[in-house]
């Protein structure tokens, strides 16, 4: 009987390593051997086209692997489905063309589209962006620019160690999608450099941001209609314009926020810390379970902010008033330095009032110890432990 049992166990062990086996087996396209030349002047655009073709029609979980030095890449769509796991390794570089009208007005750098199961390991992203920002600083007739890298509808995706830097509009941008991780990742631009948002965040569920430094001209991560189940932890952010959900209500049809957690993090330096903001018009959009917690905040401008009248040049909003619910947002462990004396501000909407509001231990200070203030409009809730500045919540 033993015997037995140790022949099937054999059995059952060797199976199961062929079965690790197989499955480990993968295979790896080099971008070198499609063409692409590191020199940073070649156009790299077709040879990682051929490399992504023969990766997503592999039959085998396929790796293409960029080595260092840097690539010249055009506008280029990745698009899925593949026939397996495709983990994208870069060691280098890729250079968006410096004239700004090569990527055209598709409003896109590298998109990947309907993947699934893809991972991005490493690398540099670099946009370019300086030209395209001059450009329409000028007034001058500039074309529609472009994000650095975009996912849609694409679920099981991994970024992991990527740094994007100058993108002439946002850096990463996650539509549409389900199931995403980004971690380690880097974002740099100037302070200065107009709609270079850092991660925006939209229509996707189930989208995790962690361990990710932001520095960039606009918001740090933007988290647009449609967005739920969204985790993000231990992000620096600043300069930039802070964690904003919003604007919301740029559309009278808009799908809801929900469920979005930001812990552990510190805003340096940026224009806000977290930011609410939808337009004053009327929406079928909605905010609802928001959490921040031990959020530390070093010579922020807005570091608690809910804005629901933004309605530039008074267009489009007649009655100035917005139809988002906000609801069930908790402020807990918040600390530091605001740059403004007005270091709490919610100006919620008159026709859909913010409710289920709780600030639990709040300690802002306008800079060195002045008392801060706090603005309330509109807005319901509940606190617990040390409220500064003083609470003026219903
Ligand atoms: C909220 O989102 C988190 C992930 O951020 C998820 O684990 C949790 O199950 C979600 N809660 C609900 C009620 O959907």
């Amino acid at each position: 009987m033993a015997k037995l049992l140790i022949t099937w166990c054999c059995v059952f062990f060797s199976f199961g390593f062929i079965f690790l086996n197989t499955n480990a087996a993968s295979v790896t396209y080099n971008v070198l051997s499609f063409g692409a030349k590191p020199d940073g002047n070649s156009d790299a655009t077709q040879p990682f086209l051929k490399a992504w073709v023969a990766a997503c029609s592999s039959v085998k979980s396929a790796t293409i692997y960029v080595p260092s030095g840097r690539y010249l890449i055009k506008a280029v769509t990745f698009r899925g489905p593949c026939k397996n796991k495709i983990i994208v390794k870069i060691d280098g570089t890729l250079v968006a063309p410096s004239d700004y009208y090569a990527l055209g007005n598709s409003g896109y750098w590298i998109l990947f589209i309907k993947v699934n199961w893809i991972t991005v390991v490493g690398g540099t992203l670099d946009g370019n962006g300086a030209g395209f920002w001059a450009c329409r600083k000028s007034g001058k007739n500039c074309p529609a620019g472009a994000r650095s890298i975009t996912f849609n509808w694409a679920n099981d995706v991994v970024v992991n160690g990527l740094t994007s830097i100058n993108s002439q509009l946002m850096h990463l941008v996650i539509n549409s999608c389900e199931n995403v991780m980004v971690k380690n990742v880097r974002i740099i631009a100037p302070d200065l450099s107009p709609n270079t948002d850092g991660i925006h965040v939209q229509s996707s569920t189930g989208v995790t941001i962690t361990g990710t430094s932001i520095k960039t001209g606009d918001d740090c991560v933007s988290i647009g209609p449609g967005t739920r189940n969204l985790w993000m932890e231990k992000i620096q952010c600043g300069p930039g314009h802070g964690v904003s959900i919003g604007s919301l209500a740029r559309d009278y049809n808009e799908d809801g926020v929900q469920n979005v957690t930001l812990i552990n993090s510190v805003f340096t330096g940026s224009d806000n810390g977290l930011r609410i903001k939808s337009w004053a018009r009327d929406s079928t959009g909605f905010v609802t379970n928001i959490n921040y917690q031990n959020i530390m905040m070093k010579n922020v401008d807005n570091p608690i902010i809910i804005d629901q009248n933004y309605c530039p040049n008074n267009q489009g909003c007649p009655r100035q008033s917005s139809g988002i619910k906000i609801n069930q947002v908790t402020y807990q462990n918040i600390f530091g330095i605001s740059a403004t004396q007005v270091a709490m501000r919610f100006d919620c909407s008159p026709s859909k009032p913010c409710s289920g509001i709780k600030l639990r231990d709040i300690k802002l200070t306008y800079l060195n110890n002045i008392k801060a203030q706090s603005i309330c409009n509109n807005i319901r809730g509940n606190t617990g432990g040390v409220i500064l500045p003083a609470n003026c919540l219903l």
